[in-house]
């Protein structure tokens, strides 16, 4: 069973500034939910029941977020704002949240690295990262576990893009060994297109066994002075890969953003009908 969520959010959030220069990226919302609870729903959703986050300097606001809030409660409750108190207590209770500080971004690996003491010598547990949101019947999370508990073994989200995009991520080669789930061979950290072993690539979501910390820590910092999580990866021996149901919004990219913005208001009850009518008068040619 796994029941320990990394979560890291300790990077500056550069391509999202002016907006992160006081205000975590992770905080942005969408709609009226950050996107950081969209990914703690996923987890407590699939099972998960403490959260760690890696947070650095200006991340206070998240601590307050997964945190009660007894003045504003009571105000709900005084105006029998029910939905709205639901809305600010719930996830809060179903889950217990930890903070450990990262001293300096150093990288994903690194950053991954400060939950050591958090986890057991023989346990397994998620990572997840708040840049990528996914929006699915079974949360993305719940079917990487399920993997995990038949292969005993970590289990990656992967990904088929566009090939043109490969260099941007983390590349796979593997097999398949069903139709969605493939035994990893080779892990490479932003290929150039040619040398690209495959279009699937990791996102933001892993399922690793406590060795990884080791491995992380005979892991070199990489050029520009970050130690990545996929180079602490390769060492594993048995290691596979999922293509989840479900799509999956990178939050970090303001285009795709803007995407999981309008896509997530259009499938809510209260704005389907006015958001569409209101985007179809924008193009009333099409
Ligand atoms: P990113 O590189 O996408 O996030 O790292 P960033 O650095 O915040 O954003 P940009 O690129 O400058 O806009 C992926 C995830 O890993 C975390 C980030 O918070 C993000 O969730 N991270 C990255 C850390 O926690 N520590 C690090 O040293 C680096």
């Amino acid at each position: 069973m796994i029941r320990t969520a990394v979560i890291p959010v300790a990077g500056l959030g550069t391509r999202f500034l002016p907006a992160t220069k006081a205000i975590p990226k992770e905080m942005i919302p969408i709609i009226d939910k950050p996107t950081i609870q969209y990914i703690v729903e996923e987890a407590v959703e699939s099972g998960i029941e403490h959260i760690v986050f890696i947070t650095g300097r200006n991340k206070s606001a998240i601590a307050n977020h997964f945190d009660y809030h007894p003045e504003l409660e009571t105000h709900l409750r005084e105006k029998n704002k029910m939905d709205e108190l639901k809305g600010v207590r719930d996830l809060v209770s179903r889950a217990h949240f930890s903070f450990v500080r990262q001293n300096e971004p150093r990288g994903l690996g690194h950053a991954v690295l400060c939950a050591r003491h958090l986890i057991g010598k023989n346990e397994n547990f998620a990572v997840l990262l708040g840049d990528d949101v996914i929006d699915a019947q079974v949360p993305a999370l719940r079917q990487m576990m399920d993997v995990h508990e038949e292969k005993q073994a970590p289990v990656l989200a992967l990904q088929k893009i566009p090939w043109e995009q490969v260099s941007k991520y983390g590349v796979v080669a593997g097999e398949h060994v069903s139709r969605s789930v493939l035994k990893l061979s080779g892990l490479v950290e932003k290929p150039k297109l040619e040398d690209a072993p495959s279009d699937l690539v990791i996102i933001g979501r892993y399922i690793l066994s406590y060795e990884i910390f080791d491995f992380i820590e005979e892991t070199n910092a990489d050029g520009t002075g970050e130690i990545q999580l996929t180079n602490a990866l390769r060492q594993y021996r048995d290691l596979y890969g999922l293509l989840f149901q479900g799509k999956r919004y990178d939050a970090g990219n303001k285009l795709d953003y803007l995407r999981a913005t309008v896509e997530f208001a259009l499938k809510r009850e209260e704005f389907r009908e006015p958001f569409s009518a209101y985007l179809k008068n924008l193009f009333p040619n099409k």
